[in-house]
């Protein structure tokens, strides 16, 4: 047995040589959130946290896994506004490539986007996000709703500081 944390809780897992972090927290953890598209990690569908960096959990062996595991589920509070503005915004068809997508970006948001310019913004994102492949959508509207949540966290952040300055 190996133990992992996942979304904030250990875990005992049963991880034999070489088997995936995305088959044990899918068939052993019940959190189908990350999806097994192409198997080899050049897809990013299964894309999780570990210590705070996307990985592509079908590649990644659950046994040599020592960080902290993050997945969409675990993630959903936080990703709440990233979620929303998906939706508005038609980010997703199938939507099976958007748990990655929406995983990738939370830890693209949590550095350093809002330092960036809207041009070098939206070309961080498309740079950091390539390995994350959609069928089904053209990337504009994925691209502009994670800047535009890193927009509006800024803004947010400005108004909360003002308040405190007051
Ligand atoms: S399913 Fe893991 S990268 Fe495609
Ligand atoms: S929305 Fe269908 S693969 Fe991305």
């Amino acid at each position: 047995m190996h133990t992992l944390v996942v979304n904030g809780s250990p875990v005992e897992v049963d991880a034999p040589g070489l088997r995936s972090l995305a088959d044990v927290l899918r068939g052993d953890l019940g959190l189908t959130a990350a999806k097994i598209a192409c198997g080899r990690g050049e897809c990013g569908a299964c894309t999780v946290l570990v210590d705070g960096l996307p990985r592509t959990a079908c590649t990644t062996p659950a046994a040599l896994v020592r960080g902290e595991v993050w997945t969409s589920e675990g993630l959903a509070q936080e990703s709440a506004d990233l979620r929303a503005r998906f939706a508005d915004t038609g980010a997703f068809q199938c939507g099976f490539c958007t748990p990655g997508q929406v995983v990738h970006a939370t830890a693209l948001l949590r550095g350093g986007l809002a330092d960036l310019d809207p041009d070098e913004r939206r070309a961080c994102v498309r740079r950091a996000m390539s390995g994350n492949i959609c069928r089904c959508t053209g990337y504009q509207a994925i691209v502009e709703s994670v800047c535009g949540v890193a927009e509006d966290r800024v803004a947010e952040d400005r108004v909360a500081a003002d308040r405190a300055a007051r």
